[in-house]
Parts: structure tokens; C-alpha cells; sequence
């Protein structure tokens, strides 16, 4: 069984509907450690050594966030710029987090229309996480598509909410179960693009 550390950053979760019903998902999961940055750090004050041993202990890193201006809530690259440390997470003598899996789990208000060259957004998900993708490949991670909801400024129904946030709970626990194909997952556009089709049944 592999342990996976979710790290969450949503800075209004009381106005948040669609990642609260994702973490709900996930929370209290055998081997999940859910952990909630903008609850623990509301002063930004990040634990260095606190993070870097949870990344240590865990062998699957997700960011689970909303899209915001085109990247992540700033504590996450708060947390990136303090805790990936020279010698630590990258350098010839960092490699704390080689081979370890890592991706995105995040919600945008563009639906997948407007994420394309000629779409109101002008540019993929994927080519707009680059510098995550840049950063996981110099501190060795494994990158994996994100699992995306898009087209939530559209409003998005109860069941529908309901539907993703069971998807996202399938996704974790088949990381967790090591039950990913993680070859045919690498390339998919979004890791739920087609779920059923990237988990292998028991
Ligand atoms: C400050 C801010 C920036 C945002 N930037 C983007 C963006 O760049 N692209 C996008 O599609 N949606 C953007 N949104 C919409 C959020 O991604 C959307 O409201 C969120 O994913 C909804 O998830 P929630 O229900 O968990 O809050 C932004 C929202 C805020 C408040």
C-alpha cells in the first residue's frame, strides 16, 4: 500500500463547493493524510522540516487546489519556495522525493473548451502547469496529468459535484492501492478523462 499526502489549499472553504466535496471524499481514508495548508499556516509560516518529513513519509504527492490565475493559491508556492530545498528535494545530493508520483488535483471556473490555443484562455492546463512539471522533473518526481474539474463557473449540479468528488476518492484510493496504471495514466489529458479506463480492477 502506498501512503498519500495530500496537501490542500483553499483559501475561502467556506465558499468553496466543489474542493470541499473532494477533500470530504478523501478524508479519514486508510493511508491519506489530507493537510490543509491554509489551516495550518494561516500566518504563511511554513514548517520546513515538519513538511519535508511528511513528504518523506509519503510516496504519492498531490496539490489539491482551485485554479487561480492560471496557477495554484499562493501558499502552495509559498510552500514550494521554502520547503524544496537544495540538497533536500533537488541538486546532486537532493533526492529525498526521486521517484515519487505527483500531480495536480484541481477545479477551474473555464470549462475544457476555453483551455486551448484558440479558446478564451489561449493555452492547455497541461501547458500551464509547466513550471510544476519543470519543478517535478529537477527534484526527480514522477508527473502525472492533474485530475481536473473544469467548467465550474458554469455551475455545476449536486449530482455532478457528487459524481467528481467519487471520482476523486476512486483515483486516491487506486493510488494507494498501487491499482493506477500509471503508464496509461501518464497519458491521458486529465487523469479523469476516462478513470475507469487508467485503474486495473483487483
Ligand atoms: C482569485 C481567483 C482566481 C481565479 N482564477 C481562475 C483562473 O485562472 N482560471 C479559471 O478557470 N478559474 C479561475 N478562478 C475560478 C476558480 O478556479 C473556481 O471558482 C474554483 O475552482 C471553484 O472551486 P471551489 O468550489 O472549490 O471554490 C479563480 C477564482 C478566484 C477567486
Amino acid at each position: 500500500m502506498k501512503k498519500i499526502l495530500i496537501l490542500f489549499a483553499h483559501p475561502a472553504i467556506s465558499r468553496s463547493t466543489m474542493n470541499r466535496a473532494m477533500k470530504e471524499a478523501v478524508t479519514g481514508l486508510d493511508g491519506v493524510k489530507v493537510h490543509d495548508l491554509y489551516r495550518r499556516y494561516p500566518d504563511f509560516y511554513i514548517d520546513v522540516e515538519y513538511e519535508q518529513r511528511l513528504c518523506e513519509e509519503h510516496d504519492v504527492i498531490i496539490f489539491q487546489h482551485p485554479f487561480y490565475w492560471y496557477s495554484t493559491p499562493s501558499i502552495i508556492k509559498e510552500w514550494l519556495d521554502l520547503v524544496l530545498q537544495h540538497g533536500w528535494a533537488y541538486g546532486s545530493e537532493g533526492r529525498a522525493l526521486e521517484g515519487k508520483c505527483y500531480c495536480h488535483a484541481l477545479t477551474a471556473g473555464g470549462d475544457d473548451t476555453t483551455y486551448r490555443s484558440r479558446g478564451a484562455n489561449l493555452f492547455t492546463i497541461d501547458e500551464l502547469l509547466a513550471p510544476f512539471r519543470a519543478t517535478a522533473n529537477l527534484c526527480r518526481l514522477r508527473w502525472l496529468p492533474p485530475f481536473a474539474v473544469l467548467g465550474i463557473h458554469r455551475g455545476l449540479p449536486d449530482e455532478l459535484i457528487r459524481s467528481h468528488a467519487r471520482d476523486y476518492h476512486s483515483l486516491v484510493t487506486a493510488l494507494r492501492d498501487e491499482q493506477l496504471d500509471l503508464a496509461a495514466a501518464t497519458n491521458s489529458a486529465y487523469l479523469n478523462s476516462n478513470l475507469a479506463g487508467v485503474i486495473r480492477q483487483p
